[in-house]
């Protein structure tokens, strides 16, 4: 499709051409660090010739009407020439529940492991709390995980150990709680998420919606200010879907904190989360409240939020 006839990508590009600031209007696309596309870098399902790729990123940052837990600022991450993230900008509101979404394989889990500093960047920096994660030690990396509960895209359950023991290990490695105390918290959280029943289950004797909720209860044993999940709803039935984006807003609820979510379902999305943020070709194309995406004007935006087969999008 020809974005020329759209007054609304027009003003997208000429936005994101001052953005870019020294972008040229002809020749090969300069990313902000002075990379040249086809170069120095390619980006996975961008054409190395295309010479705007960032014609729909407004970069536009609505406001969430809160506090940043985690600042993301500039961040790039290259593997090989493979620029996964190129200059991605973005603040998680503290207290909500925000969501990452995006076309799978443009860096949604790296930028997540960006968060948790299993992944430095090439240059930019990840603030949690004003704190900056790549400069931490590997000791002070210790210590701010413990403000984390992870939720990976499987569970990530131990295979050898039932489900006590997988809700325990957080506990038993990062506190000198005694067994008694620990018992009486693992027991809470099990009961929370609904499986008392299934408390001395081993990990391949449960359903996949059951080990999603064990890798919850896990993730939450040591009362993390921040939660992070990557793809909750990754194999699991529509309905056990709902229910299990329903327990996380309870426990929100009733615990609060930072939460981000990574997914692609749009129902999910819907359901889950208080704040949207788009990322595309490694940077985002726009984040806000979700009821503000779901009206964004964003060509791009608009097109991925209805599930529009006609868009942006459908140039790749
Ligand atoms: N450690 C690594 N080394 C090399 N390339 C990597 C590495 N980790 C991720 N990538 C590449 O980065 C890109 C983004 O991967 P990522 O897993 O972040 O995508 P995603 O958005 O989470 O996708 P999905 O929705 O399918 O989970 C992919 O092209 C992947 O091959
Ligand atoms: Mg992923």
């Amino acid at each position: 499709m020809s974005v020329d006839d759209s007054s609304q990508a027009g003003e997208a590009a000429a936005e994101a051409t001052t953005d870019a600031g020294a972008q040229q209007s002809s020749g090969p696309y300069v990313s902000e660090d002075g990379a040249t596309m086809g170069r120095d870098f390619v980006i996975p399902g961008v054409d190395p010739a295309e010479p705007d790729p960032y014609r729909f990123h407004t970069g536009r940052r609505r406001d969430h009407g809160g506090e940043d837990a985690i600042e993301i600022i500039d961040l790039v991450k290259q593997f090989g020439r493979a620029r996964i993230l190129n200059g991605l900008n973005l603040g998680l509101p503290e207290d909500q529940v925000s969501i990452v979404l995006g076309p799978s394989g443009t860096g949604k889990s790296v930028l997540v492991k960006h968060i948790v500093g299993l992944l430095y960047p090439d240059s930019g920096d990840v603030l949690v709390h004003g704190e900056s994660i790549p400069n931490m030690t590997d000791d002070e990396l210790f210590e701010v995980r413990k403000k984390f509960g992870l939720l990976f895209q499987d569970g990530a359950l131990f295979g050898s150990m039932n489900i006590y023991d997988n809700t325990a290990f957080p506990l038993r490695q990062h506190t000198d709680k005694s067994e008694e105390e620990i018992g009486e918290i693992v027991n809470r959280r099990l009961k929370e998420v609904g499986l008392i029943e299934a408390i001395y289950k081993m990990p391949n004797e449960l359903s996949g919606g059951m080990r999603k909720r064990a890798g919850f209860a896990r993730a939450l044993v040591l009362e993390p200010a921040i939660v992070m999940f990557d793809e909750p709803d990754s194999g699991l039935d529509p309905v056990r879907t709902a229910l299990l984006c329903e327990l996380v807003r309870e426990v929100h609820a009733e615990h609060g904190g930072c939460y981000l979510v990574i997914s692609h379902d749009l129902n999910t999305a819907r359901r889950i989360s208080d704040f949207i943020a788009v990322l595309w070709n490694g940077k985002i194309v726009e984040s806000g409240p979700k009821e503000e995406l779901f009206d964004s004007e964003n060509q791009f935006v608009s097109q991925f939020l209805s599930a529009d087969i006609n868009g942006p999008l459908a140039m790749d």
